[in-house]
């Protein structure tokens, strides 16, 4: 097979010859002039010296695939046994926790790990903020953050290995190539690329035919990046919520590591592949299938928005080589190894800086000087191929799913549906709470924010969120608590978004955000079966019954979606509405009656109209704030958990900040405000080579 007529020449656009020419002329120039200065040596030799003298370093490639099902799956599966192949020096890190991506790890080799325990968006989409935090956490001497579709070669590994040995602390990057097919097959060990009559390809070859038909992509998204660690962070600051492969956060990393001028920053575009290839496989002839939520809704759209968002509001995305003599070209010519600065082409056979700061101009080998000068210009002119992106910033983000779309790609299979509702004051606590529920793996939640910068906030941090359209809006930022004209009009939210869920004909896991939960209770509360309302008690005395005349907590209970649970609750609304109370007194005196006419027994409650039950939860189960000194203990977890704790709810205690201060006291807070991820007991990965 030859290779097609799509495929364009990388070197030799118009637009770049008049580059080329100068740049031609700077090359010679700054050749010259080092030629006087005492000579070093073969670049060949120094190069394979810097390799030698260390011993090889250990590589860990981090990737976050789909699930590996169709093409799709065809393209990783691939693209990771490339990468296996390379060396044994390689492992894998995949993050997801799809089973198939499971799977298929296990099937593939011991060097390749899943993990499942970072940041996702509701859609699956993990955060790259969370991806690099986990990395740090496995020791290994390079670090590789590659798009699980793109397949690389021995250049790459050669390339890496060159870098180490060198010595000194940098960070680099790579564009790749779109192709659309190579007349090639990978080996079943993943090392070698066969033709079709089964013979290999020297990488000779190989590399003509892609130079051909390489279109560089300018989806930044594809990007390589691969780092020593050195000890040495990649930057100063904070890395954003990024979701990841949604644009902007390759550049993003790219300029921080720049401005943060801890490492050289090399672009190997030249030097190292990385491909993409869009049919790999001969009988390869449609595209994926679209997920549930895809067919309904462009989601990529909407998260590309958020990124750019989240890009603009943590920094320019302004790229300037040109200021930055931290930034070199690695090139490969004549078989050595060059940096070359991108504004002045000097040319370096070393990027290791002496005592002032300043690189050691080493002495390019006259051997070969004419076409060391011919690849450094191919290079520096398909260098230019490509350009910075530079997006709109967009005024704000528009979320497409209304809460009619949003619930069918989240609920469970009991048609459950977990619901917070928060306003900005508890940003933080909202996120405590989901990080906790992501932890227990549950995923059927949806949030309901209270104002727009709730409703941005959850969206920049991955979460299936809608507006009230309806709810006040001059929730206060530190006296929205309990008693407070504020708390009673938010309340009253919940029990108007219950019903309207209730109705779509879901069942509804109301939990107030400063509800700590220790364990899933969502089997236990649904075994109560319809028209039973289960719901939390507020008795905090330890003996005697629980459904004593406003002991209803409406801050934590579970409503099946049939038509008495649904009758109730309108009456609830209905005389929330009118009450110049919070709604909890509404959902005492309508479920159980004034003073308690309708108590049963000690925790139960039967409404005559409409013949809904109330079940008040066993407090040792599903205890309150004030329930037998649980927050006052030493170690609250070990004490709630030995009397059977599902949840614990932070109430009972008034002011924003002592309550959060007490959550954070105890231990059972979830979530670093610092760097906007989930908490994790991540442990550390030793890589040995
Ligand atoms: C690369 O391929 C993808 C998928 O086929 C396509 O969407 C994109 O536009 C291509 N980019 C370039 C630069 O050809
Ligand atoms: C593609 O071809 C391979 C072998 O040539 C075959 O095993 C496989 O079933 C084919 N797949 C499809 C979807 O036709
Ligand atoms: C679904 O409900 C049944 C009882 O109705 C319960 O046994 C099961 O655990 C529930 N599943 C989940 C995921 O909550
Ligand atoms: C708590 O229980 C004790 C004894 O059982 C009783 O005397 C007291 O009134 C109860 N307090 C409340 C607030 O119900
Ligand atoms: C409530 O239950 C009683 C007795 O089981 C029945 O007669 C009545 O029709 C029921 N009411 C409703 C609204 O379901």
């Amino acid at each position: 097979m030859k290779p097609t007529q799509a495929c364009s020449l990388r070197f030799f656009r118009p637009g770049v010859r008049l580059m080329w020419s100068l740049g031609f002329a700077l090359v010679a120039l700054s050749l010259y002039a080092t030629t006087r200065l005492p000579p070093l040596g073969d670049p060949i030799a120094t190069a394979d010296r810097g390799a030698a003298a260390k011993s090889l370093p250990t590589i860990t490639i981090f990737a976050a695939p789909g699930p590996f099902v169709g093409p799709y799956g065809q393209r990783q599966g691939l693209a990771v046994r490339s990468w296996l192949g390379l060396s044994p020096q390689v492992t894998v890190v995949l993050f997801s926790r799809d089973h198939s991506v499971v799977a298929f790890a296990r099937g593939l080799s011991s060097r390749v790990m899943v993990e499942p325990e970072i940041d996702f968006s509701f859609l699956g989409t993990p955060f790259f903020h969370s991806m690099v935090a986990r990395s740090q956490k496995f020791v290994s001497d390079i670090s590789v953050f590659m798009d699980a579709e793109t397949v690389t070669l021995p250049d790459f590994l050669s390339a890496l290995n060159f870098v180490h040995g060198e010595n000194f602390a940098w960070f680099l990057f790579a564009s790749t190539c779109n192709v659309s097919h190579i007349p090639f097959q990978l080996d079943a060990e993943g090392k070698h690329w066969l033709k079709e009559s089964g013979k290999r390809v020297e990488f000779e070859e190989m590399q003509e035919v892609l130079g051909q038909c390489c279109s560089r992509s300018r989806l930044e998204d594809r990007m390589l990046l691969a780092w020593n660690r050195m000890d040495l962070p990649l930057h100063h600051g904070v890395l954003p919520p990024f979701l990841y492969g949604k644009g902007i956060h390759n550049v993003w990393l790219i300029n921080e590591v720049l401005s943060s001028k801890l490492r050289t920053v090399l672009d190997a575009s030249c030097c190292v592949s990385g491909l993409y290839i869009a049919n790999n496989t001969p009988n390869f002839t449609k595209e994926p299938p679209l997920t549930s939520v895809e067919s309904e809704i462009n989601e990529r759209d909407w998260e590309s928005m958020g990124n750019a968002l989240v890009g603009t509001a943590y920094g320019s995305l302004i790229f300037h080589e040109a200021k930055n003599s931290r930034l070199l070209r690695l090139l490969k010519c004549n078989g050595a190894f060059l940096f070359v600065n991108g504004i002045d082409y000097t040319t370096h056979v070393s990027a290791r800086e002496n005592m002032f700061g300043f690189l050691e101009k080493k002495i390019l080998h006259i051997w070969g000087k004419e076409k060391t000068i011919r690849c450094v210009e191919d290079c520096m002119a398909s260098g230019n191929a490509y350009s910075w992106p530079r997006k709109d910033e967009p005024a704000s983000i528009n979320f497409p799913f209304s809460l009619e779309a949003l619930l069918p790609t989240l609920v469970d299979n009991n048609k459950t549906i977990i619901l917070g509702v928060a306003g900005y004051s508890y940003k933080d606590m909202l996120m405590s709470w989901v990080c906790r529920l992501r932890a227990l793996r549950l995923t059927n939640f949806v949030v309901c924010a209270l104002d727009p910068e709730t409703y941005e906030f959850s969206l920049l941090q991955g979460l299936a969120v809608f507006k009230d359209e309806s709810a006040p809006n001059e929730i206060s930022f530190d006296d929205c608590h309990f008693g407070t004209e504020c708390f009673q009009k938010v309340t009253k939210v919940k029990s108007r978004i219950v019903t309207r869920i209730l109705k779509l004909g879901y069942n509804v896991m109301m939990s107030d955000v400063d509800v700590y939960w220790f364990r899933n209770p969502l089997p236990y509360v649904s075994s109560f079966g319809p028209a039973v309302l289960v719901a939390q008690s507020d008795e905090y005395n330890e003996t005697g019954p629980i459904n004593m005349p406003r002991r209803l907590n409406s801050g934590f209970y579970f409503a099946h979606s049939d038509e008495s649970t649904i009758a109730a609750m309108e009456k609830i609304v209905k005389h929330a509405a009118t009450s110049g109370l919070s709604e909890q007194p509404s959902f005492y005196d309508i479920l159980c009656g004034e003073g308690g006419t309708n108590r049963l027994g000690n925790d139960v409650c039967i409404e005559p109209e409409t013949n809904l039950t109330v079940h008040f939860l066993d407090r040792n189960l599903f205890p309150n704030g004030a329930y037998a000194g649980l927050w006052d203990e030493m170690d609250v977890k070990e004490s709630c958990l030995k009397k059977g704790c599902y949840i614990l709810h932070n109430n009972w205690i008034s002011g924003r900040r002592r309550k959060l201060e007490r959550q954070v006291m105890k231990g059972l807070w979830k979530y670093n405000m610092a760097t906007r991820m989930c908490l994790q007991s991540w442990h550390k990965v030793e890589i040995v080579g």
